[in-house]
This record gives C-alpha cells, sequence and structure tokens, in this order.
C-alpha cells in the first residue's frame, strides 16, 4: 500500500456461527484443542464486518470499533488484544489505523456465542488484508490461513471458515487434521446429513454465569481429563463413521452422548458448576419421548449454556415444526427459537 494514499480501504466479511457436535473443551498453548472437535456451519446467525484500515499517520496508530453501530468498548478491548497477540506474525497492522465494525443477524441476547461468527469474520479479513501486502496467502491457503488466525481469537471460531461439517484437531485416522487450523469434511457424507436443520430453542438468553474460558482452564487439571480426550477421539470417528454411512440413530447417540459429557464434565470440575436450565431438562425429556413414540429422526446438542439445538434432516421438517410450536416453545424463553440449518460458510463482501 503506498505510504502517502492516506484514504480508509474496507475489506467486509459475512461468516456465520457454528454448533459443534463433538465439544472442543479443554486447551493447551495459543488455543490449541486438548481433543479434536467435530461441527457444522450455521447458515442465518451471522456477523457482518467491516475491517477498514488506512496508513497511520502518526506514532500512536488510531484503533475503534463499534458493534451494531455503537461502541463496545469491552467488545473492542478484546479484538486490539487479539490484534496485538498476532502482530509478531502481522507485523504490518502496527503501522495502520484501524476501524472494526460489526453487526449480528442474531439477537445478541439470545444466548448464542457470537465469537465464532465475529472472530471468523476479522480473521478473514486479515487475511485477505495480509494477501493485499505481502501477497500471500494465495486463494488455495487462504482460508487455512483465516482458519488458523481465527483460532488465535476463539478456539470456535477456527471451524466457522468452512461450510456444511467442519473439523478441528489432530486425530489419528483423519489426514489434513490439526490442531492449528480446521478442516472441512463434508466429502463423502451421506445426504440425510447434507440439508441439516438446527432449531435454536431459547431457554435462557442471559449471559452465561461461568465463561467457556473458565471451562477450559477447569479442565487443565479435571480428574477426567484423559477419559475425555479418548471418549472425543472416539466420538468423532462414530460421527463420521454413522454420517457416511447415513445410519441416524448411531448419529444421535453420539450427539447426545457428547452433549451431555459437556455438561457432565461441568458438574465434576473443582469446583462444578452447572450451566443448565430446568427447562433444559424438560425439553430434553420430550425429545426422547417422542423419538420413542414417533421415531423421528431428531436428537439434541447443547453448547456451553442451557439453550437446546433440535437436529433433524430437511426431511423431517413439517413434524419437527409442529412439535416445536405446538410443545416446545411453551418452555422456550418468551416462546423463542431460531429456525437455523446446515450452511455454505463465509461471504466476501468486499
Ligand atoms: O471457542 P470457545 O473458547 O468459546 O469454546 C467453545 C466451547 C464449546 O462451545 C462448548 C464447544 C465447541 O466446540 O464449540
Amino acid at each position: 500500500m503506498p505510504e502517502n494514499d492516506t484514504r480508509w480501504k474496507t475489506i467486509a466479511w459475512q461468516s456465520p456461527s457454528n454448533i459443534a457436535l463433538v465439544k472442543y473443551w479443554g486447551k493447551y498453548g495459543d488455543q490449541l484443542p486438548m481433543n479434536p472437535s467435530l461441527s457444522m456451519t450455521l447458515s442465518r446467525s451471522l456477523t457482518r464486518l467491516h475491517f477498514s484500515y488506512r496508513p497511520a499517520g502518526k506514532d500512536n496508530p488510531e484503533f475503534s470499533f463499534e458493534f451494531m453501530d455503537k461502541p463496545r468498548p469491552d467488545f473492542g478491548d478484546r479484538i486490539r488484544r487479539y490484534l496485538e497477540k498476532i502482530s509478531p506474525d502481522l507485523p504490518f497492522l502496527k503501522e495502520l489505523d484501524i476501524r472494526v465494525e460489526s453487526w449480528n443477524t442474531f439477537p445478541h441476547s439470545a444466548g448464542i456465542a457470537s465469537s465464532a461468527s465475529s472472530m471468523s469474520a476479522l480473521a478473514l479479513a486479515l487475511a485477505v488484508l495480509e494477501r493485499e501486502i505481502t501477497g500471500k496467502p494465495d486463494e488455495k491457503d487462504l482460508m487455512r490461513r483465516s482458519s488458523f488466525l481465527a483460532r488465535r481469537a476463539s478456539g470456535s471460531a477456527c471451524r466457522s471458515v468452512f461450510p456444511g461439517w467442519v473439523e478441528w484437531g489432530s486425530s489419528p485416522g483423519l489426514p489434513g487434521s490439526s490442531d492449528e487450523y480446521a478442516i472441512p469434511v463434508t466429502d463423502g457424507i451421506h445426504p440425510l446429513f447434507m440439508e441439516f436443520c438446527d432449531a435454536v430453542l431459547i431457554v435462557d438468553p442471559a449471559k452465561k454465569r461461568v465463561s467457556s474460558s473458565t471451562g477450559h482452564a477447569v479442565m487443565e487439571k479435571h480428574p477426567y481429563r484423559e477419559a475425555r480426550v479418548i471418549q472425543a477421539g472416539k466420538n468423532l470417528h462414530s460421527l463420521l463413521d454413522a454420517m457416511q454411512a447415513g445410519d441416524f440413530d448411531s448419529f444421535a447417540s453420539v450427539v447426545e452422548q457428547e452433549a451431555l459429557s459437556l455438561h457432565g464434565l461441568m458438574l465434576s470440575s473443582d469446583p462444578g458448576f452447572f450451566l443448565l436450565h430446568p427447562n433444559t431438562l424438560a425439553i430434553i425429556d420430550k425429545i426422547r419421548d417422542r423419538r420413542e413414540q414417533k421415531g423421528w429422526k431428531m436428537c439434541f446438542t447443547l453448547d456451553a449454556g442451557p439453550n437446546i439445538h433440535l437436529l433433524y434432516p430437511a426431511s423431517e421438517r413439517e413434524d419437527m415444526r409442529a412439535f416445536i410450536t405446538g410443545e416446545l416453545v411453551a418452555l422456550c424463553h418468551e416462546g423463542r427459537w431460531i429456525d437455523d440449518a446446515i450452511g455454505q460458510g463465509p461471504q466476501n463482501l468486499s
């Protein structure tokens, strides 16, 4: 970029959130995962982000951040700290004035983690900026580089740069898998899992009592740490096998075991804590009862919070809508739920 060109330039991306089915819980080093994880990229829970920059004309470069058209110093500080952390990899950042603005398509108070969508959008903008300034990464490495940069902002964000089903974390038997970045695993997946839906049932939209950073930290000395690493590695392969074979029952049993294990690890931490709400348990009971009665292809997963993700193939949509509106919304906060589905990944809006 010519130094005398002081006009602002903007790189714009839209990036989705994702829901993990095999959960990342526990880390080491610079946000490297203790175990491999597998997620589905969503299509309607999105962050749109504008990254604007120009050569800094003074010693103290300018930085500003706005969320939904308003300053948010708390989010801004987090982004500033992240940019400082990665500046050894992207040294040109120190010589730029930077403005970041972002907007979410989902309500901030929906209990949906926005760090995966927002930090992946930011990392994509940074990888494009890096290419503009240094000529690298080339097109084929852009997503991998973005995933690497996103991981260092928020672990789960590294999976959001890819569409469909995405794996993160080194796993024997999965070629190309790495702790450093995520990889897409959509090839070979049975069509049953390629038009897949996620109804996010908002049981409690309040901010979590315990952050995921605290949860990851508690795993360092967790009594079941080793067992958890083994379990996650096995579950990843069982899930991929079920998804290749089109075996919904095996898929559902692994997905639900993962969700309950995540919360079991929280309960058995020292100190133990829980993020579930009585209505979370009531909804799980209803899902399991109804599945037994009707044989519907549906199952639930949970993030690190009380909200339920009800997962089902698109072929079940009609029954699911009736079930959700007839029985489940009554257990949701103000009847709220988000009708989301598997997505095509981020979009360059520049
Ligand atoms: O990316 P983090 O640090 O917010 O951790 C995410 C942890 C879970 O959402 C519980 C699981 C996951 O793999 O996304």
